[in-house]
């Protein structure tokens, strides 16, 4: 089947014969086994008399080899799981030694922050989770989330979207659109040796939503910003490179000495928020981060600090 659909990801007409040829059935059986993929990815797939098979919208698959060659991290990739995060919490609990690294082409049942789930069609966007080992106790993960933020806003600068920025704590939008977000997961004891897994959801080449999701918040991708498509290996590479850079500072000299830099790639700063726990808001100007990553600001003419993974942040309306 990968094979298939790797003749057909640039998107150009490939006869019958030539498919049946290089997977070794009949021509006859192509069909079959095209249709049998629409309907597993969720791909539509064009047959014109005479001219054979085309994929409608091309593909930058993703290359099992190209991406171990690249990356400092052991690599498992999958074509379909439920959750990169959910399969790499999976692999810790059947032993398997961090650092290491899950990417598939698709989940199934993604989750973002907040219990939200997250869009990941097939062969379109980057579904990507580190698993560490963290014995630094608490410090380790203090600005953890912020740090990979950091690391990922780079990777998309590099990659030409010089308009990406930072929300707090993690959101990665252009242009007031979410274009990557950012799930930790953590196993074990906090305050003992414990696992991090670092889920990365990046918008890379996706033009519409599913067609079963509705994506309830503005988004983007790294192909609209452009107008071309990514090359999903060069990305990850690029990706893994960033981080691993930032999580040395990081784990080197701790949050503080990214701080500044940071409140440089925050959108917000400076302007009038909503910040929501559950049902309570607070509203505020927003001051910065302080040296755990927290989110100063400032209420009624006094600072205040807040952290926690299940607060989000909205512009003020007169901001
Ligand atoms: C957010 O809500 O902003 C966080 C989204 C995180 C999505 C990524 S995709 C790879 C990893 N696996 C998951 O199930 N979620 C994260």
């Amino acid at each position: 089947m990968q094979s298939l659909l790797r003749l057909l990801q640039d998107g150009q007409f490939h006869s019958g014969e030539e498919l049946g040829a290089a997977v070794g059935v009949s021509r006859a059986a192509i069909w079959k086994r095209l249709q049998a993929l629409e309907a597993e990815f969720d791909l539509q797939i064009h047959k014109v008399r005479g001219r054979g098979y085309r994929l409608e919208t091309p593909l930058s698959l993703l290359n099992g080899n190209l991406l171990s060659d690249s990356s400092p991290f052991a690599v498992t990739l999958l074509q379909q799981v439920d959750s990169t995060n959910a399969e790499a919490l999976r692999h810790l609990a059947s032993g398997a030694v961090p650092p290491f690294l899950i990417i598939a082409e698709q989940q199934t049942a993604g989750r973002g922050r907040r219990g939200r789930s997250w869009a990941s069609p097939f062969g379109e966007n980057l579904y990507y989770s580190l698993v560490l080992r963290v014995s630094g106790g608490m410090r380790q993960l203090e600005g953890l989330s912020l740090v990979v933020g950091l690391a990922l806003l780079q990777t998309l600068r590099h990659a030409g979207i010089a308009d990406a920025g930072l929300k707090w704590p993690n959101d990665l939008l252009v242009g007031g659109r979410k274009i990557a977000g950012i799930l930790l997961e953590l196993s074990g004891d906090p305050a003992d040796v414990c696992h991090v897994v670092i889920g990365i959801g990046v918008n890379i080449n996706m033009r519409v939503a599913p067609r079963s999701e509705v994506i309830g918040q503005p988004w983007t991708s790294m192909r609209q910003v452009l107008g071309s498509q990514v090359d999903r290996n060069r990305f990850i590479a690029s990706l893994n490179a960033q981080l691993e850079r930032y999580l040395q500072l990081h784990q080197a000299h701790g949050f503080a000495s990214l701080r500044e830099q940071w409140e440089d790639g925050h959108l917000w700063q400076e302007r009038m928020v909503e910040l929501a726990a559950g049902a309570q808001a607070v509203h505020g100007r927003v001051l910065g981060v302080d040296d755990t990553g927290a989110l100063r600001l400032e209420v009624d003419g006094q600072e205040k600090v807040f952290s926690g993974g299940e607060l989000s942040l909205r512009l003020h309306d007169d901001s």
